[in-house]
């Protein structure tokens, strides 16, 4: 068989990102975060500063952003439009921002469509919200991680503290659950569970516990298919 595509969804700082990285580093395939995808547009907006309620120019703007992952070295890197934008997508308003960004039906056409091109060779692990349920609804290995929203808030916390930023745990937690709350009850592809995705609670497992459980899902998956493949 080709390799399969693995979707991993789920809420803000359940550690999608770094699972999602550790596991495509294992299996040699190739990672990408579309959250980062949602984040470049947003980093755009702000950057041609159109207010939030213009849905048509930031449709229109992410349509024509040229938005590309590069590896240097064994870091991933992203570019909009040519320009480094890793960093500043990270920012806190461009995090803010991309919430209702990617809430806009156009620009969530336009990803998806970019995604899908991204993906469909397969050996991909791809990270984000939608992944198993509307990107590749019939992705072969499916997984929606989750953790308590203090965990949650705690480690993205810790993250933003590595690097430098001075944040307050309690504002993270708010900020966290009026993200989980929007990216939830939207009418465009809500963050849910798909049906068939296996969901790993990670409050009480360390990273590697996390990786080993992923690919445990893939390994099983993987056989499966083989099997079923030699039947044939
Ligand atoms: O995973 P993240 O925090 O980098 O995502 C940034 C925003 O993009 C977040 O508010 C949810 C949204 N997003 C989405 O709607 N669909 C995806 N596949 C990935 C992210």
């Amino acid at each position: 068989m080709t390799k399969p595509i693995v979707t991993i969804d789920g809420p803000a700082g359940a550690g999608k990102s770094t699972v999602a990285k550790g596991v495509a580093e294992r299996l040699g395939y190739i990672y990408i975060d579309t959250g980062a995808m949602y984040r470049a547009v947003a980093w755009k907006v702000i950057q041609e500063k159109i207010p939030i309620s213009d849905h048509t120019r930031i449709t229109a703007l992410a349509n024509r952003l040229d938005i590309r992952f590069e590896k240097i070295g064994s870091e991933q890197r992203i570019f909009a439009d040519g320009e480094d934008v890793t960093e500043a997508i990270r920012t806190p308003e461009a995090t803010r921002l991309s919430s209702p960004v990617s809430a806009i039906k156009g620009v969530r056409k336009r990803l998806v469509d970019l995604q899908r091109k991204m993906g469909e060779a397969g050996g991909v692990v791809m990270e984000g919200r939608d992944i198993g349920t509307v990107v590749f609804p019939h992705a072969e290995v499916k997984v929606f991680l989750t953790a308590s929203a203090t965990e949650r808030a705690r480690r993205r916390t810790e993250e933003l503290r590595e690097k430098g930023l001075d944040v307050d745990l309690d504002q993270i937690a708010e900020e966290i659950s009026e993200r989980d709350l929007r990216d939830s009850s939207r009418s465009e592809a809500p963050l849910k569970q798909a049906p068939d995705a296996v969901l790993i609670e990670t409050d009480s497992l360390t990273l590697e516990q996390v990786i080993d459980a992923v690919i445990a899902v893939h390994d099983e998956k993987v056989s499966k298919i083989n099997h079923e493949d030699d039947k044939e």
